[in-house]
């Protein structure tokens, strides 16, 4: 029996709302999604609220936040705007991440060394209103020092160059971003910082990455929500939380 603590699975619903959007309507309905994730072992619900609304819309957080029974990591980017949403919503968690209007994704990690003034008082922010802070990092240990000195209780490390160069068949590009997520998360856990990771998962990716000891929560959203189509969202669920136990029992 793995003697690490336990990793957790937060569902990032936004890409329901991406598919809602399509048609401007009502449905899919992306708390059906949580509250279905949740019931079938999901351990948190994150949702992104960009500043274009393009998917999760302002009205989404609230209902995820007054129905839903496991916590809510509130992903966004730290402007005035998101920053009094956030406080006015209360969440679990908020996970600030950089965010630019083209952009298909979250590209990258966060800047926390060149916005570490434009940072501060937001986190102390969240820390006095007790809503937990994430920076959306880079497994880059000058980022990782800087969200310490920060004093944000949590990094989230961006997984996606390591996932992408797995997928793209670049296996030399896959190892070496695969040993900076292993330096990074040992690193921001010899700091006291909290670690989750995301950004592109599957379940093979999931699998590996929860063996690392130090990584408490893995953010997934995107592969989910294509794999539902097929084999539905419960059940989707039940097999990335299969996944990550295989790879946590490694330990
Ligand atoms: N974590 C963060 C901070 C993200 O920005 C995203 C993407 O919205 C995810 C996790 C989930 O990434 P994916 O949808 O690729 O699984």
């Amino acid at each position: 029996m793995s003697k690490a603590a336990p990793l957790r699975l937060g569902v990032n619903v936004d890409h329901i709302a991406t598919l809602r959007n399509a048609r401007a309507g009502a449905a899919p309905d992306p708390v059906r999604a949580a509250l279905l994730a949740i019931e079938a072992g999901a351990d948190g619900i994150t949702a992104h609220l960009r500043e274009d609304r393009r998917h999760i819309r302002d009205s989404d957080m609230a209902r995820l936040k007054a129905e839903i029974s496991k916590p809510l990591n509130f992903e966004m980017a730290a402007t005035d705007e998101m920053v009094g949403i956030a406080l006015a919503t209360k969440p679990h968690a908020v996970c600030l991440v950089p965010e630019r209007r083209q952009e298909l994704t979250t590209e990258g990690g966060l800047d926390v060394v060149g916005q570490h003034n434009a940072l501060a008082p937001v986190i102390a922010r969240f820390n006095d209103a007790g809503i937990r802070t994430s920076l959306f990092i880079a497994a880059d240990p000058r980022q990782i020092e800087a969200a310490a000195r920060l004093h944000a209780p949590v990094i989230e490390i961006h997984t996606g160059a390591w996932c992408d160069a797995i997928t793209d068949g670049e296996t030399a590009k896959a190892e070496a971003e695969w040993q900076r997520i292993v330096a990074g998360a040992a690193l921001a856990r010899s700091a006291g910082l909290e670690v989750h990771a995301g950004h592109g998962l599957d379940y093979a990716t999931a699998e590996t990455i929860a063996a690392l000891p130090e990584i408490v929560e893995l953010n997934i959203g995107y592969f989910m929500v294509g794999e539902a189509l097929f084999v539905g969202l419960a059940e989707t669920v039940r097999q990335m939380r299969a996944a990550m136990d295989r790879g946590r029992s490694k330990l």
